[in-house]
């Protein structure tokens, strides 16, 4: 049940979206309705392949959709142009990825500050936010040290600490614990949940991982690009989206075996192609 007193930071609507290769569609996501309040720790679960990350990177403004519409901090970010998005992600979103992503040639304080100078902070008190955020998640005194001369857990505490030095509002996650092994993960996921009490930073995290959901403030379910209320309850899509997705009445499994059919047939025509014009 919403709160109706707390501030939307994330509402979707109707959400749809299908991707293509070639000319072949693949559908991710349909009718995704979606509220997250502010200080929510909310995590989305699902299999292989159920959209998690296509969500993520459409509410992280990384991705563009079909249709639906996708409000973040109260602002439309489908109706903004590529630099508007990149302001509004580099002022208001903080991100953490299962393969970390630092810079490997900054060392930990360089990358924690670098978002901050991008924000046009001077060096000096990006270096400042830097030191504090690094002492946050307990690696203060790694902060010299590249990334190759960090564990993974030391790594995603780096990435924890980038995402929060842009003060953003909103912190999206996309399977932050995949890399670690479970007691790194554990311990990652009690200090994000940690901060998230502490700061009221909103968190929407994409796991598999069931520490992960055990910490969550709420468990959304993902099954074949829809939100669910159980697992085995799929809604079938309705005659709209099939017909503009033909796939995306399908399950599954079925979705990627005809993929991979057509990928199959996509380079057999092109090797016929490619030898047709050797011979002509
Ligand atoms: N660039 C792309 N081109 C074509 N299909 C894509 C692309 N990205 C994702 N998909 C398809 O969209 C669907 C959702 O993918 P997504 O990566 O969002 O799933 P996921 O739940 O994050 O999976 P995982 O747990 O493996 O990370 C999948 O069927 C996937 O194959
Ligand atoms: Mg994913």
């Amino acid at each position: 049940m919403l709160n109706q007193q707390a501030e939307s930071v994330i509402k979707i609507r109707d959400l749809h979206k299908c991707y293509w290769v070639g000319t072949m569609p693949f559908p991710a996501l349909y009718g995704i309705n979606l509220e997250i309040e502010s200080g929510e720790f909310a995590v989305l679960a699902g299999r292989s392949g159920s959209g998690k990350s296509t969500l993520l990177n459409i509410v992280g403004a990384l991705e563009s959709t079909d249709s639906g519409r996708v409000e973040v901090l109260s602002r439309d970010i489908l109706s903004m142009n590529q630099d508007q998005r990149t302001h509004f992600r580099l002022h208001n979103i903080g991100f953490i990825f299962q393969a970390y992503n630092l810079i490997r040639v900054f060392s930990a304080r360089e990358n924690v500050a670098y978002v901050c100078q991008l924000q046009g902070k001077s060096k000096k008190e990006s270096m400042e936010i830097a030191n504090h955020w690094l002492q946050e998640v307990e690696i203060g005194h790694l902060g010299y040290r590249r990334p190759d001369q960090l564990s993974g857990g030391q790594q995603q505490r780096v990435a924890v600490a980038r995402a929060l030095a842009s003060n953003p509002k909103l912190i999206l996650a996309d399977e932050p614990t995949a890399n670690l092994d479970s007691m790194t993960g554990r311990h990652l996921i009690r200090l994000m949940r940690e901060l998230n009490q502490r700061l009221g930073t909103t968190f929407l995290i994409s796991s598999h991982d069931p520490d992960v959901k055990q910490a969550a403030s709420r468990l959304i379910k993902l099954a074949d690009g829809q939100i669910v209320e159980a697992w085995n309850d799929i809604p079938k899509p309705p005659s709209s989206i099939t017909s503009s997705c033909p796939m995306s009445n399908l399950p599954l499994t079925e979705r990627l075996q005809n993929y991979f059919k057509a990928a199959r047939g996509n380079a057999r025509n092109k090797k016929r192609r490619r030898k047709t014009r050797r011979r002509s």
